[in-house]
């Protein structure tokens, strides 16, 4: 017979992410985001091939990510708006972990599995800063697709792809709820 753990179900049960723009300070220190980056890595990786790395972005670091915002924007022609909301993403955060997938060479895994385990990754330390008590969300932002970009503000390679900004800090105001998935219509049982 299974042996449950109820705490572990209950915070998968409730589990939610914190509106980025509301997460205040403190933030937690590297003493207390290590670990949490720990249980990130303990993740699900075919092969063993450890395809992803991660890039902790502290105060000025993100500064520095909102002061490259703008050539990026009038570099891919995106609007004002669009370019002052990816600005405030990095401007206004005071901690995120941008994942990285950082793809190994392999004749047996496909690429596209090593972006599962890079997704994995990042949901395991959205989940790890939500259990420890942290407020978090997951966002990319469009910045985050441009190679550019990319290169310039986290120093990554050609092959390499930002997965997300897990951005932590503490919650200032609780989100709303906003309607789950219908499980019963999105799963399809087959017994034969
Ligand atoms: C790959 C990925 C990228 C995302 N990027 C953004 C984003 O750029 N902006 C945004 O508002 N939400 C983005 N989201 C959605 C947020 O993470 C959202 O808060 C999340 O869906 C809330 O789900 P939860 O409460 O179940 O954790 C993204 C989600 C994923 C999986």
């Amino acid at each position: 017979m299974p042996d449950p753990d109820p705490a572990a179900l209950a915070f998968l049960q409730r589990r939610r992410s914190r509106p980025a723009k509301t997460l205040g300070l403190p933030v937690p220190d590297r003493a207390a985001l290590r670990p949490l980056l720990d249980m990130a890595l303990r993740c699900p990786d075919h092969g063993k091939l450890e395809p992803w790395r991660l890039v902790v972005l502290e105060r000025a670091a993100l500064a520095r990510l909102a002061g490259l915002v703008g050539e990026c924007g009038a570099r891919l022609g995106r609007t004002e708006e669009d370019t002052a909301k990816q600005r405030a993403q990095f401007a206004a955060a005071h901690l995120a972990v941008a994942v990285i997938l950082s793809p190994k060479p392999s004749d047996k895994i496909p690429a596209v599995e090593q972006s599962h385990s890079a997704a994995c990754v990042a949901y395991g330390l959205l989940n790890a800063a939500l259990a420890a008590g942290w407020g978090a969300n997951w966002l990319s932002g469009w910045a985050s697709h441009d190679a550019t970009f990319a290169r310039d503000a986290l120093g990554l390679a050609e092959h390499e792809r930002i997965t997300g900004f897990i951005h932590i800090g503490t919650e200032t105001s609780a989100p709303p709820e906003r309607p789950r998935p219908d499980t019963g219509a999105l799963t399809t049982w087959m017994d034969a």
